[in-house]
């Protein structure tokens, strides 16, 4: 521990990078430099630093721009809300805290926008409040030399490297301290071909004694849920309804459903009224329509959660192929289909 504390700090002070934000203590300058710098690289950020502090020197100066203005010198970071919420935190400072800078962990991560990150690198830059910061660099530091195999997006894991980068930093500026262990993940410990036969911590490092190091940070694979919004035609008309057989792959597969419209998005009665798909279920121009749960129902798949509504439909033309809704029960149908039957036999 003391070994890889007095390394980095060592290596630090003879490797980092002449930054205009390592002269300062101004928390305010800190926090923007913060901000930009989750955004982008060290290289690209400092131009943005550059024209933030001079058109904006101090936290009032920003709170009395035009949001526009600022989203304007923002332009090109991307993830606007960022800068939209800087422009909100700094109204906040200057109209509700008299002007006065947040000056604590607990204070700063109030503020809109400030997270743990953000928070944790202010305390300890500018006012030495020994609070580990962790980002991406950190995660791959401490995951390779210590050798943790646990996911760094997982609840787990974030828990897991806070902790242990907690334990590691120590009252002796601790600023100093963050900004080494970042800079030795960006300049030194990369995530691609890190020059490990150069590096001043190969003699203890857990990932290169295993040849771990390509393998290291883990990163769980989190899988996207896919919205589908399912909008389901349910005849009702002289006790018969009508069903269909699924037969595309995927889920489902060969269950039977009520006539299905998916949609890209929720639909209200007016646009499900005028959808070509409607006629070509129902051959009747003077058919009614009344949306069964008001509410829409989630049904949720491991990889996609399914919007629903149940449409009620009734005609005078009665289809050729509808069915007396007495042997609906014998069709193989889905649970969530089940599960509407049910509550419509019951409300009848
Ligand atoms: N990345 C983001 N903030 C940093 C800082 N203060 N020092 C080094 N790398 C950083």
């Amino acid at each position: 521990m003391m070994h890889f504390y007095n390394t980095l700090v060592y290596w630090y002070l003879q490797n980092k990078r002449d930054l205009p934000w390592r002269k300062t203590k101004n928390p305010y300058l800190i926090w923007l430099s913060e901000i930009i710098l989750q955004q982008t690289r060290v290289d690209q950020g400092l131009d943005y630093y550059l024209k933030f502090s001079e058109t904006f020197p101090t936290v009032s100066h920003l709170a009395n721009a035009k949001e526009s203005d600022v989203l304007k010198l923002w332009q090109g970071l991307g993830y606007y809300s960022r800068a939209r919420n800087l422009h909100f935190s700094a109204n906040y400072i200057i109209n509700e805290l008299n002007g006065e800078f947040p000056k604590s962990y607990n204070d700063l991560i109030k503020l809109k926008g400030v997270g743990d990150y953000t928070a944790s690198a202010i305390a300890s830059i500018c006012y030495d409040e020994p609070t580990a910061v962790v980002d991406g660099n950190v995660y791959r530091v401490l995951s390779r030399y210590f050798g943790i195999h646990t996911a760094i997006n997982s609840t787990k894991g974030i828990k897991e490297f806070k902790k242990l980068a907690q334990q590691l930093i120590t009252n002796e500026d601790p600023g100093r301290y963050n900004q080494a262990i970042m800079e030795f993940g960006a300049k030194q410990c990369k995530p691609q071909n890190p020059n490990c036969d150069q590096c001043p911590l190969n003699d203890s490092c857990v990932a290169l004694q295993k040849k771990l190091v390509n393998n290291l940070p883990v990163k769980e694979k989190k899988i996207k849920i896919k919205l589908r919004y399912f909008n389901y035609l349910v005849l009702d008309s002289n006790n018969h309804t009508l069903v269909r057989q699924r037969s595309t792959k995927g889920i489902w597969q060969n269950l039977y459903e009520f006539p299905l419209i998916e949609s890209e998005n929720e639909l209200a009665i007016e646009e499900l009224r005028i959808l070509p798909a409607l006629s070509q279920h129902f051959d009747d121009e003077n058919i009614s329509i009344q949306l069964f749960n008001t509410k829409i129902i989630v049904h949720k798949l491991s990889h996609q959660h399914l919007l629903t509504k149940f449409w009620i439909i009734s005609t005078e033309k009665l289809p050729t192929d509808a069915i007396s809704w007495n042997d609906v029960d014998t069709y193989p149908v889905p649970i969530l289909i089940q599960n509407f039957v049910e509550k419509f036999k019951n409300n009848q």
